[in-house]
C-alpha cells in the first residue's frame, strides 16, 4: 500500500514531506535542522522537539500523521537544563 507524503512545516518556515515511518533525524537533515542527541535509547530527552504543540522524543519516534492530510508544524522544545 503506497502511503500519502506528510506534509512537515519546519521553525524557518521550510516545509518538507516525509513518509509515515521515516525518521525525524534524517528528514531534519535534509532542511539544515540538526536535532540534537544524547542518549538515542528514549531516557535523556535531548532529541525532544514539538510536534503540532505535542513533544516528541525524535530518537525513539518515527514520522507519523495524525490526520490525513495534516501538517506537522514541529518547532524546538525549550528545554530548562540547555536554556536558548
Ligand atoms: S537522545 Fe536521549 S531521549 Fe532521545
Amino acid at each position: 500500500m503506497k502511503q500519502s507524503k506528510i506534509k512537515i512545516k519546519w521553525p524557518n518556515n521550510i516545509e518538507t514531506y516525509a513518509s509515515e515511518g521515516d525518521d525525524w533525524f534524517s528528514i531534519a537533515e535534509t532542511v539544515g535542522f540538526e536535532i540534537p542527541t544524547g542518549c538515542l535509547t528514549g531516557s535523556c530527552g535531548a532529541c525532544e522537539i514539538d510536534v503540532n504543540g505535542e513533544t516528541v522524543r525524535a530518537c525513539i519516534s518515527n514520522i507519523k500523521s495524525t490526520k490525513k492530510g495534516c501538517t506537522l508544524r514541529v518547532s524546538f522544545t525549550t528545554d530548562p537544563y540547555w536554556g536558548n
